[in-house]
This record gives C-alpha cells, structure tokens and sequence, in this order.
C-alpha cells in the first residue's frame, strides 16, 4: 500500500486503517491538527492520521467500541500507554511527546464520539416500523345500550307489522294531556311535575301524544311505533331522571281486541325476557284507555319465586321485592274520547296501545342499579354493552 507520508509510524495501529475515511467531515480542522502534531511529533502525527481513519470508519457501534478502546481504553488504549511512559524520556522529549499525546488524545476521542452519534442517527433513521409489534386496534364506537334496546325493539315490532312514528319532543299541553283525556285538572298537568316551554307547550311526559298526532294525521288500520325521549320534573335519584326513554305501540282498526293486545304483550315479553317468563294484566287506570291494564313479567332475577339464594341460605328478592314480579309497561283499550278527538269513530274502529320506558329493560337486562348512568354518557360505562 502507498504510503500517506514519508513519517515513520509506531506500527501500534492495523494498517488496513488507512483506507477509512478523512475524519474532516466528522471533526473539520483536520489539516491542521495534522500540520501541528508534525511540528511537535512527526512520528506521533502518522499515528494519529491512522487512528482517526480507524475511528472514522468504523462499520458499526460494535466495531467503534473496539477500536476505541484500542486507542483510547483507559488500561490498554495505546494512547494511554504512551502517556504512561512519557516521563522515561528525556526532558526536552518529555515536554513534546505529552503535549503532542494530549493534544491526540483530546481529538481523537471528538473523532470518536462523533463517529458515535453518527452511527447512532443512522441506526434510529434505517429502524422503521417493527413489523412484529402487534397492530393498534382502532377504537371502535357501537350504539348506546339504549339505542340497542330500542333497536331491538323496533325490530321485533317491525315484524308484526308496525312502523314508526317520530313525534316531537317538545309538545302541545293539548296533545300532551288534553287529546289523551286527561282531566283539566289532572295532577299531571301541574307545573312542578312538568316542564312548561311556554304556556301551553310542554317537554313531553311521555310518548303517547304521538298517536293523537299519527291518527289525527292518518286513516285506520294503524299499526305503528312511537320511541323517543321524554321529560319530567322528577326528583333525581338512582332511579328517577328528569329525561328518560320509552316506546309505545298503537294498533288501531276495525276488530282490534283486548285479546290481540294480550298476545302482543306475550310475543314482546318473550322476545325481551326470554321464553320461559311468565306474564300478567293488572287493571290500573290510565286516562287514555279503557280498561287499562299494567303488564307483570315473572321477575328475570329470581324466576319468580321471589327469593334467592345466597350462601346456601334464602335471601328475600331485592330487584322484585319478594314479590316475584316486575311491572314492566302500561296498556290498554284506547278510550273512545281518545278516537273522538282525533275524529275516528268508536263504533267503527277500536285499537290497544301500550308503553314502556327503555331504562327500565336495559337496567334489569343488565343489572345497572343507577339509572343516572345512562345519560352521563362515560364510555367506561357504555363500552360494557
Ligand atoms: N304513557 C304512559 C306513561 O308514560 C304509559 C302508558 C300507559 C302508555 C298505557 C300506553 C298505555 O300506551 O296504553 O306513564
């Protein structure tokens, strides 16, 4: 191999170090320190120019941590060596060859660290993705457990034949209370249990302002759903909200029956509570039907039987109250002064109706205790259904 210069060398250092690369780019000033060590050292610079090649083209970190601590190593770095044996030489030599070993010492350990944070560079740009890392799931939305109730809903009435009917939220004190035959001076219509907009229109209580509007709207038959969100002045509690959500069910026609609406109610609660439950019609008063009725189911959590087990012992049923059963909606004959007011005539037509709030299967459906959780809309609650 050509010879760099004409200055003898230690020969410490592999040859083959000559072929790596002009450190300038690495460390500028190279020239100069080279033009200087000679001025001190001549056999010292030749030393110098090979080892800050070595450092300069070390391949890898691996490689770099080698030659450096051939050189620089605080034991058996070759540099350190020749520190070390510095004061054996005479006095004027001593002088140059320690100011000529510090000086390399000082600038190879820059060639040294830049070559470092060079290859480290290249090493965090040439890392892309770790293609064995697992993928990032992306975050998925789903409907609300209200939405899937009245979903499911919708979809069991849409097969007997039903529609559905949206109707406003904010409603008509007439339409609200009025039409559907509440008494003028029904408890109902008080303003501390509902919330007036203005004189005479009102959040609506319930859904069923909605068939007065589809039937003033429509001709008989009508089967047809009315889902929605409603409001009362209600004290909140864990089980009492100021906003929650039903659905009703209208079915007008000419020989609509009580026993029409009995099965109707047995295909919901089975389809909702499972086949095995059981269900009963209690007589209760409603002013938009006659008869009315409420409909029991056999209580989803003790079977019925109005107690559980616990521990081997018996335990009285806190969700029906040792009752065995469960009030799950409202029901009954339209009354005839309801067909009235929307013009259809009793003697012509009949139809049942029904409601039922949707917090109300979501909560026993899945065992939530506090109906308040439904609206806070908090995604580590609503990501459990
Ligand atoms: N609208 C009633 C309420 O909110 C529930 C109800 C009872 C709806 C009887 C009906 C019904 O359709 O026939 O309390």
């Amino acid at each position: 191999m050509k010879k760099r210069d004409s200055h003898p060398r230690s020969g410490v250092f592999p040859e083959a170090w000559d072929r790596g690369p002009d450190p300038e780019t690495l460390v500028p000033g190279q020239a100069a320190k080279l033009a200087e060590l000679r001025e001190i050292a001549p056999p010292r610079a030749a030393d110098y120019e090979r080892a800050s090649r070595g450092l300069a083209g070390a391949a890898d970190p691996a490689e770099l941590l080698e030659r450096h601590s051939m050189i620089l190593g605080r034991e058996r770095g070759q540099v350190t060596l020749a520190l070390g044996e510095v004061g054996k030489l005479p006095i004027e030599e001593r002088k140059r060859t320690g100011r000529a070993l510090n000086l390399i010492k000082r600038w190879l350990a820059e060639i040294s660290e830049a070559r470092r944070s060079q290859l480290e560079a290249a090493a965090d740009s040439r890392s892309g993705p770790d293609v064995t890392l697992p993928g990032r799931r992306p975050w998925v939305g789903r409907p609300h457990v209200l939405a899937q109730i009245q979903s499911e809903l919708l979809d069991l009435f849409h097969g007997l034949g039903y529609s559905v009917y949206e109707s406003r939220e904010s409603e008509l004190d007439e339409y609200n209370f009025g039409k559907l035959n509440f008494a003028p001076d029904h408890p109902a219509r008080d303003a501390h249990d509902t919330y007036f907009l203005s004189p005479g229109v009102v959040m609506r209580t319930h859904t069923s302002p909605g068939w007065v509007r589809a039937m003033e709207e429509r001709r008989p038959p009508l089967r047809l759903v009315f889902p929605g969100r409603v409001y009362r002045a209600e004290q909140v509690d864990a089980s009492h909200m100021d906003q929650f959500h039903q659905i009703d069910g209208l079915n007008v026609g000419p020989d609509v029956s009580m026993a029409d609406l009995k099965g109707t109610l047995n295909t919901f609660a089975r389809s909702i509570y499972g086949e095995r439950v059981r269900t009963r019609l209690i007589p209760i008063y409603f002013p938009f039907v006659e008869p009315g009725c409420q409909m029991d189911v056999s209580c989803v959590i003790c079977d019925g039987r109005g107690a559980v087990t616990e521990n081997g012992s018996e335990r009285r049923c806190s969700v029906c109250r040792g009752s065995g059963w469960l009030e799950v909606l409202g029901a009954g004959m339209v009354h005839p002064n309801v067909l009235r007011a929307v013009g259809y005539d009793p003697e012509q037509v009949t139809g049942f109706a029904f409601g039922m709030g949707l917090e109300r299967i979501a909560m026993l459906r899945h065992g939530v205790p506090e109906i308040r959780l439904f609206l806070e809309n908090d995604v580590r609650f609503l990501g459990q259904f």
